[in-house]
């Protein structure tokens, strides 16, 4: 079959977006997109190639697993490659997802072990004869970087094996994979030192994670509170970890005092990976750290290893990723809003966008000084994030967007509803109409 000029065109034009967010991504943690926008560019790619195999390179971002690693860390070579997860976003693809692992083992309903997707930095962890030797982030999928003094000091890992272990003595090798994370409120508090010292502030705990893990100094990582929670076993070559299920090799980690989720469950069917998803997406807000969704894996491993791989991804699990709760908009113009206790509030009237699940045309500014930091204008594309009932904020500007047509925000002299004179007290973020 032909393929038209403009579709190679297309498939051209995205493979290099996408390698370039993969580079900002993975090698310089400064995403410049949110993960949604990335996700979306990914899978029109993918589509494409599906419908025109033919456009398939062995270059192409969808078949291979990540981006080259910084250059400035050891290199580590994976013993297993560090894989990816296929993506669902809709209750009909985790049907597909279900249809296609029953179909593959022959059964009527498939055993799921099924916990959070835990929105932080992959990492494998090699712990010999007990003792934790070497950490390594996930880099392309086969090399990664040697990041073992910044993981030390990670206080949720644990630097020797204790307990739960059936002979006694530990293990010659054993790889235990999980997430680096930063808790919701120890990137509050990153965030509030950082605006203290007038410094930049980080998007997300995720980001916030991601420059802490890299820093070149151990002793920066320390003041960056992390933390890990393990999801999985990278090698065993003992034959130490359970061999028959998902949910007891997680039970073994946990008695290894591995931190993992205390949300996990074992549920049969497909009906149940809706409900446990619903589940987890009402108590997303609570948890202390950020979730980007669910992960669903066939319990059995024996239906695991009978179910096999493709490419970047395992054909035994799924990743059911929640509405992304960041997106780029632009800011249309600033209003003030004027609220009963007389406070004048700056909010960014914004070109709608569906973000957190809800089309989103409105969002705070907080003040003149957020502004002023965020470095707000009329006319910028910027990032803006919704979580839950949470009002939506413009979290940060996409500078390297910004045109000549940009106009500044001017606070207001006067109360936009009664006009009376609106003040600034000094030490005082707010502004305040001074009638009534
Ligand atoms: S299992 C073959 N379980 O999601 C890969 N991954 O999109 C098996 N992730 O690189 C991964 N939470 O870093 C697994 N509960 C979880 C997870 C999880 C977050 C990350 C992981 C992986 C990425 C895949």
């Amino acid at each position: 079959m032909n393929i038209p000029d403009h579709i190679r065109h297309q498939a051209h034009n995205l493979r290099n977006t996408i390698e370039l967010h993969n580079y900002q991504y993975y090698a310089l943690d400064a995403p410049v997109i949110p993960d949604a926008e990335y996700d979306r560019l990914f899978r029109e790619l993918q589509e494409l190639e599906q419908r025109y195999p033919q456009l398939i390179t062995p270059d192409s971002p969808t078949q291979r697993i990540g981006a080259a690693p910084l250059k400035e860390f050891p290199k580590i070579v994976h013993r297993t490659p560090m894989l990816s997860l296929n993506n669902a976003f809709e209750a009909a693809e985790v049907d597909a997802f279900d249809r296609r692992v029953r179909q593959t083992l022959g059964v009527d309903s498939v055993e799921y072990m099924v916990e959070p997707k835990f929105d932080g930095l992959a990492v494998s962890l090699r712990y010999e004869n007990g003792i934790f030797t070497t950490g390594a982030t996930r880099g392309d999928g086969y090399i990664g970087e040697d990041v073992t003094l910044n993981l030390r000091t990670v206080k949720s890992i644990p630097l020797h094996l204790h307990g739960g272990l059936s002979s006694g003595s530990p293990p010659a090798l054993l790889e235990v994979r999980g997430e680096v994370l930063m808790l919701k409120a120890d990137f509050e508090k990153l965030n509030q030192q950082q605006r203290e010292k007038n410094e930049r502030e980080f998007i997300n705990p995720r980001n916030a994670a991601a420059g802490s893990l890299r820093q070149l100094d151990p002793g920066m990582t320390a003041n960056r509170r992390l933390t890990f929670l393990a999801y999985g076993i990278g090698a065993d070559p003992d034959g130490n970890v359970p061999h028959d299920k998902q949910s007891r090799i997680m039970d073994y980690l946990a008695s290894l005092r591995f931190p993992v989720a205390r949300e996990r469950s074992v549920v049969n069917g497909v009906a149940a990976l809706m409900e446990y998803h619903r589940e987890i997406e009402g108590m997303r807000e609570c948890l202390p750290y950020d979730i980007d969704g669910t992960v669903y894996k066939v319990n059995d491993l024996a239906q695991q290893e009978k179910l096999g791989f493709v490419s970047r991804a395992p054909r035994f699990a799924v990743a059911h990723k929640f509405p992304a709760q960041e997106a780029i908009t632009e800011v249309l113009g600033i209003n003030v809003q004027v609220g009963r206790t007389g406070t004048l509030t700056p909010v960014a009237r914004l070109k709608p966008v569906f973000v957190g699940g809800v089309t989103v045309t409105n969002a705070t500014l907080h003040n003149e000084d957020e502004i002023r930091r965020k470095d707000v204008m009329i006319g910028d594309s910027v990032i803006v994030r919704r979580a839950g009932d949470v009002i939506p904020e413009v979290v940060a500007v996409q500078k390297e967007k910004r045109s000549g047509h940009v106009k500044s925000f001017v606070m207001p002299g006067h109360c936009p509803v009664c006009g009376a004179k609106a003040v600034r007290l000094p030490g005082e973020a707010v502004t305040r109409c001074t009638g009534g």
